[in-house]
């Protein structure tokens, strides 16, 4: 069964990676969440998507330059018009904390493809054992280096490597970086990659999926998962399937 993760929370109506969304998303009956993380100045792993909070908070600057108090003073609702309340960006550890009073699967991207980032894969691996949810997380990264080193540290803890172009036949290059599972781009999980990937052991995951169209291919195919803005859409699909 075509599980559905919710793409920085339920982000097609709530300000994107904030608690708010993350509630709403799993009120909403997704099956998980994809989040990313980033580091503060001070070593706090916080979820934001972008290196700098400009665009969706009403701070600026870069998070690596920022101070984990910093952060705490920015609204990271500022930008979306359609919310009003405040909604502060989550410390990763509160939304794991969240994650132990419920069941969902969620995929951590570690944004660490611009800045390296030292020690985020062990604060964020340190953070999921403490809370006991190693089986209930996928560990995502464009940086496969960065995927290969969670593997090192976290073998217990799945990881899957996020890519936008093709790569000749994914299934076996996962399995070259012990990863249990592919993120590709939309565009590049045609239902041959994603038969072949599932056939040889490689749970697909595609992103981002948002049209009504390539949500019915994805649950026509039994693609594993899918990544989308919007959990209601897909599961409304889903249901009437
Ligand atoms: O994890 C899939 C997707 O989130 C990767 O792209 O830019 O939305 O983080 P982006
Ligand atoms: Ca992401």
């Amino acid at each position: 069964m075509t599980q559905i993760l919710a793409h920085r929370g339920f982000s097609a109506a709530f300000p994107e990676n904030t608690m708010k969304s993350f509630i709403e998303a799993e009120k909403a009956g997704a099956d998980g969440l994809e989040i990313d993380v980033q580091l503060t100045k001070d070593g706090e792993v916080v979820v934001i998507h972008d290196e700098k909070v400009d665009r969706t908070t009403n701070g600026i600057g870069f998070v690596k330059d920022l101070t984990y108090r910093d952060l705490q003073r920015l609204d990271a609702s500022y930008k979306n018009k359609k919310w009003l309340t405040k909604e502060p960006i989550p410390a990763f550890s509160k939304l794991l904390e969240w994650l132990t009073t419920n069941t969902l699967t969620c995929n951590v991207e570690l944004k660490n493809g611009i800045f390296p980032y030292t020690g985020m894969e062990e604060k964020v691996i340190s953070l999921i054992r403490h809370y006991k949810l190693e089986d209930r997380i996928i560990l995502s990264s464009f940086n496969h280096y960065s995927i290969v080193n969670c593997y090192r540290l976290a073998p217990e803890i799945e990881t899957a490597p996020l890519y936008s172009e093709g790569i000749y036949m994914p299934w076996i290059y996962a399995q070259s970086i012990k990863s249990k599972g592919i993120h590709p781009k939309l565009i590049a999980a045609p239902n041959e990659i994603i038969l072949r990937a599932m056939e040889n052991g490689i749970a697909v995951r595609p992103y981002t999926v948002n049209k009504e169209k390539d949500m019915q291919r994805l649950f026509e195919v039994g693609c594993t998962a899918f990544i989308t803005d919007n959990p209601v859409k897909a599961l409304e699909i889903k249901e009437k399937r």
